[in-house]
């Protein structure tokens, strides 16, 4: 057991000699420098927050409780050598009780972009290549539809050149997404930040249990955790009528954004990591808003949306195989919509909604009728090869040749080819992965 009152590099130090780790041996694996390793063991600087996180997780050792030790060494540090160190740090102690916070600036916030989030097949490392290939062949700068949008990146990379951009996806948590990033209605930041200092200073053990962490407690999330979670859900709603929808935009993708680096997956919730769950602490921060007058919202299925757009060129990133995107973000998409419905199974998963066309047999007529359907001078479209893959989930419904094909029959097609790193969630061989961009100019 430790003694509370040593300093956060004793703790480190005694922690590493029980556990019987060589300084070296915790400087190679952490990769944190062994010069600076030492000092902080001996007490000559403090650790950073991130170096004390990445210890906690080496030596397998609860995070929050070192957390505490680097904050009251701070704390320490600031006040000891002032005359009157213990009474500022009382006021301080009375100015938190009150929810007075120093962080009331949002431009000085650190937030999160758009990128920082995990989804499958986004295309976070192809943008600069896709957009390129799209700037070169393509004219207009009028509209551009991205119609299976996700997690938006590519959108966000067209509102360079676009007056406007059509941002669409059948998620409900994508489409909140959409709203609290690039709708153009105003906003209160000093609102939001006095919610948010309110959530920051929660104390879990006063929650009570609730319908988030009844169930996805100790599964998708730690148990602490998902109790903030769902009291902090619950709280939005309640505060639903006092916030414009912008504002409830933000606070629910903010929870998104935060929640999505503590969740016990590799990534989705098709299942969680079956092991222990390490305690870490909430730590709710906003998302960076970047309003665009420009942006078209919609949450609409994209057949259905194709034959009411008009525009010059449309970006077109369909699902391949059978994995149902509102099954893999089922927890985000419960969450979004906060109808509290029965969940079943290991994964607790709700009754299938929301299901697409383009996960099944159907795919390659929706495919078609998208494209035909598509009034746009230029189709640009991603596909990537996984259909070689051995394991039936991960086979792509549309062939290459069928969408070369079906694009052919529409205008002059180009095809874009470039290797990427393959998503698998089992073990599928497969090493030749390409990404394909088609580009069609189509007909008059
Ligand atoms: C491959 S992802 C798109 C990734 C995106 N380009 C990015 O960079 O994040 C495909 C998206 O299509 C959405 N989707 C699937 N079927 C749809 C449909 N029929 N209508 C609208 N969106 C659909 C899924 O929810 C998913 O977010």
């Amino acid at each position: 057991m430790l003694d509370t009152f040593v300093s956060i590099g004793d703790t480190l130090k005694e922690i590493r000699e029980t556990k019987g780790f060589q300084l070296q041996e915790v400087a190679k694996e952490t990769a944190i420098n062994y010069t600076i390793l030492s000092r902080i063991e001996t007490g000559k600087r403090l650790p950073t927050k991130p170096q004390v996180q990445n210890l906690a997780n080496f030596y397998n050792y609860s995070e929050e409780a070192l957390i505490k030790h680097l904050i009251s060494d701070k704390i320490l540090n600031e006040v000891q050598s002032e005359d009157f160190g213990l009474e500022g740090f009382h006021l301080a102690e009375q100015k938190i009780k009150y929810g007075l916070s120093l962080f009331n600036d949002y431009k000085h916030l650190e937030k999160f972009e758009l990128h920082s989030r995990r989804y499958i097949g986004n295309k976070a490392k192809l943008t600069e290549w896709i957009m390129k290939i799209i700037q070169k062949e393509t004219t207009g700068t009028g509209t551009f539809i991205d119609i299976f949008s996700g997690t938006a990146i590519i959108a966000k990379e067209a509102m360079k050149t676009y007056k406007n951009v059509v941002l669409n996806d059948i998620l409900y948590s994508n489409n909140i997404v959409y709203q609290a990033f690039f709708d153009n209605k105003k906003w209160s930041s000093k609102k939001i930040i006095d919610i948010v200092n309110e959530y920051n200073i929660l104390n879990p053990k006063e929650i009570k249990e609730n319908y988030f962490s009844k169930n996805f407690g100790g599964k998708f999330y730690e148990k602490d955790i998902s109790k903030l979670i769902g009291h902090i859900r619950q709280d939005i709603e309640n505060r639903k009528d006092k916030l414009n929808s912008k504002e409830y935009a933000i606070l629910l993708t903010s929870l998104i954004y935060t929640i999505d680096r503590l969740a016990n997956t590799v990534g989705h919730f098709d299942a969680y990591i079956k092991k222990p769950i390490a305690k870490r602490s909430l730590n709710f921060r906003l998302i960076q808003t970047q309003d665009f007058a420009g942006a078209k919202i919609y949450r609409d299925d994209s057949n259905k949306l194709v034959r009411k757009l008009k525009g010059d060129v449309a970006y077109i990133d369909p699902p391949y195989n059978s994995r149902q995107y509102s099954r893999f973000y089922h927890i985000y998409e419960n969450l979004v919509q906060w109808e509290k419905p029965k969940l079943y199974g290991v994964a607790l998963k709700p009754e299938p909604d929301n299901m697409s066309k383009y996960c099944t047999v159907q795919a390659k007529n929706a495919f078609k009728d998208l494209v035909e359907n598509l009034d746009v001078k230029y189709l640009a479209v991603s596909y990537n090869n996984t259909y070689k893959s051995k394991s039936k989930s991960s086979a792509n419904k549309i062939k290459l040749e069928e969408i070369i094909e079906i694009l052919n029959k529409l205008g002059e097609t180009k095809i874009y080819e470039q290797s990427h790193k393959f998503f698998s969630t089992g073990k599928t061989d497969f090493n030749d992965h390409k990404e394909f961009l088609f580009l069609t100019k189509k007909y008059d």
